[in-house]
Formats: structure tokens, C-alpha cells, sequence
């Protein structure tokens, strides 16, 4: 048995990083899906609407802006980690209000605009390369600051809606396949920009998730050093901790500089950060 408040279109496939509120609309597919992935057979119990800041309760019929509650323990009978506190946070932030407010798929947006802004990493006519996109918020921002001037190839283990002018790849970053579906996107086009909001489906266990994320990191920066156009830019997603300044010293030896963000959007007491490398040099 588990407890999860879910809801949305863009977040239909994410599983189990639950729960989750955003934007969009869906017959709560994303909870289905996170009921199957903990493998328990439980019933959604109620159902809501977040009709602006007001919850309104729905039958089950395709929603709008909405989350359902399911209440029971996790298999082990604990109550999972995300309860009502969580979720009153989640419905109260700025940013997910105005995610919802100006249609960002999720409030992960404010992080890219806040990068993008303070290392200018855009400009028009631009190819980028979004790894780890689902459910495309950071594809909105990109295309709708160069007014869609732009090519990019995203690639997320989830499904994610359709974009004009984004080429997407439903597969793993992390395979051979994964690989090869990116590079055959590209058609040996060199990339000016890699962005890599990618993060490991937490399992609990703090020195794995680490190492898991500078894992993901590392490929990311791989790939940089490999499809880049000299002077290209870079930016990734990873966690804090073990490794993470080893990760910051290898991104320096290819870019001219290299930053370490930590956007506001970004929760205080999540160990996100972002690494920012500018000026691709040419060479790992
Ligand atoms: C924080 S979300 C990205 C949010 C996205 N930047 C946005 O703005 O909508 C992290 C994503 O990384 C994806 N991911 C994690 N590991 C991956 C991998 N090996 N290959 C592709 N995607 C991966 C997850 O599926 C998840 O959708």
C-alpha cells in the first residue's frame, strides 16, 4: 500500500519519482503508473481539481488541472516520505503557480531561465541538445526565448508530448542505443549547446543516488566533448556531494569556465547544482 498525490498530462509517465503536480490534463495515467511501479493493487479513492488556487472534488471523468489522492503505506508499511506537507509546499510554490500560470510544463523552467539569463547561453539559429527533457519545460524556454529559432534533440527515458521544432528520443541516455539514436539526430551536425537536467530515480540510498548522478553527469559531459562546437556551452544537473568537485575539475579542463549554480528555483535542501561550462575548448 502507498500514499501518492499525483497528477498530470506531462507527468503521465514519470514513475516512481512521485509524487508530482504540474500543468496539463490526463486521466491520471501517472498514477496508474505509479501504482503498478510499486506493485500494489490499491483503488484511487478521490479524485480532485486545482482549479486555480481552489480544490474541487472530480468523479474520475479526464481532468484539468488535477491530482489524486491515493492513501495507504508502502510496502514495507511505512507511510511514504511525501504526505500533506509536501503537498501543501508543492501547491503553495511560486513556481509552480506560475509554471501553471504561464504553461511551462513544470517548474523546472525557472531553473534554465535563470542560467540561461545569467551565462547567456542562447542565441538564435542555435542546435541544443537536451538530455533528460520529459516533460519539456526546458524545451519550452529555449524555444520560446529564440522565438523558435532553434533545432533541438531531446531525449528522456519517458514519453514526452510533441513540440514543434524538437526532435525527440523516447530512450536511455545511458546505452549504446540510447547513444546512437542521439548521434543519428544529429546527422554529424555540430551542437552549440548541451543541457543535461537528468537525474536517477532515487532509491534511497544516499551514496548510490550520488554516484548514480555524477554518473549521468559524466555522460552528459562525454557527449559535450564529443559533438560540441568549439566555443559551445554546456550545462548540467547533479547532486553535491562525493565526486561532484572531481566532476567540476574535469568540466574545466574543456571549457574556458566553468561555473557552479545553484538556481532559486532549485528547493534550498535539494543537493541539485548545476555546472555551467563556457567556451567549449575543442578537446577533452
Ligand atoms: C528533472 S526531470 C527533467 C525535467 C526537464 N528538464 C523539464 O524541464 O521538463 C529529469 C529527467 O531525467 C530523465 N532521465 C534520467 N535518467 C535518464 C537517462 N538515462 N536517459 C534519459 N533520460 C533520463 C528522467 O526520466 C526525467 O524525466
Amino acid at each position: 500500500m502507498f500514499r501518492a498525490w499525483s497528477i498530470s498530462r506531462s507527468t503521465a509517465g514519470v514513475s516512481p519519482c512521485w509524487p508530482m503536480v504540474t500543468t496539463g490534463e490526463s486521466a491520471c495515467a501517472w498514477a496508474r503508473k505509479a501504482r503498478r511501479s510499486v506493485g500494489v493493487n490499491v483503488n484511487i479513492r478521490q479524485v480532485y481539481l486545482i482549479q486555480g488556487s481552489g480544490i474541487k472534488k472530480d468523479h474520475g471523468q479526464r481532468l484539468g488541472r488535477a491530482f489524486e489522492k491515493m492513501t495507504s503505506l508502502n510496502k514495507s508499511g511505512k507511510k511514504h516520505r511525501f504526505g500533506k506537507a509536501w503537498m501543501h509546499e508543492h501547491l503553495n510554490d511560486p513556481y509552480v503557480k506560475e509554471a501553471q500560470r504561464r504553461g511551462f510544463r513544470s517548474r523546472a523552467a525557472f531553473k534554465l531561465l535563470e542560467l540561461v539569463e545569467r551565462d547567456q547561453l542562447l542565441r538564435p539559429g542555435m542546435t541544443v541538445v537536451d538530455l533528460g527533457s520529459a516533460p519539456g519545460s526546458w524545451c519550452q524556454v529555449v524555444r520560446e526565448r529564440l522565438s523558435g529559432q532553434v533545432k533541438i534533440i531531446a531525449i528522456d527515458l519517458l514519453p514526452m508530448d510533441g513540440m514543434n521544432g524538437v526532435e525527440f528520443i523516447q530512450g536511455d541516455f545511458a546505452t549504446e542505443e540510447g547513444l546512437r539514436a542521439m548521434r543519428e539526430a544529429l546527422k554529424g551536425a555540430p551542437v552549440d549547446l548541451v543541457l543535461s537536467d537528468m537525474a536517477p530515480n532515487l532509491s534511497g540510498v544516499e551514496a548510490a543516488d550520488q554516484a548514480r548522478s555524477v554518473g549521468l553527469a559524466e555522460l552528459a559531459l562525454e557527449f559535450a566533448a564529443l559533438h560540441l562546437r568549439e566555443g559551445g556551452d554546456f550545462a548540467v544537473k547533479l547532486f553535491q556531494g562525493a565526486g561532484s568537485d572531481t566532476f567540476r575539475q574535469q568540466a574545466a579542463t574543456c571549457f574556458d569556465k566553468v561555473y557552479v549554480r545553484k538556481p532559486k528555483a532549485s528547493r534550498g535542501r535539494s543537493r541539485e547544482i548545476y555546472v555551467v561550462g563556457k567556451g567549449f575548448r575543442g578537446s577533452v
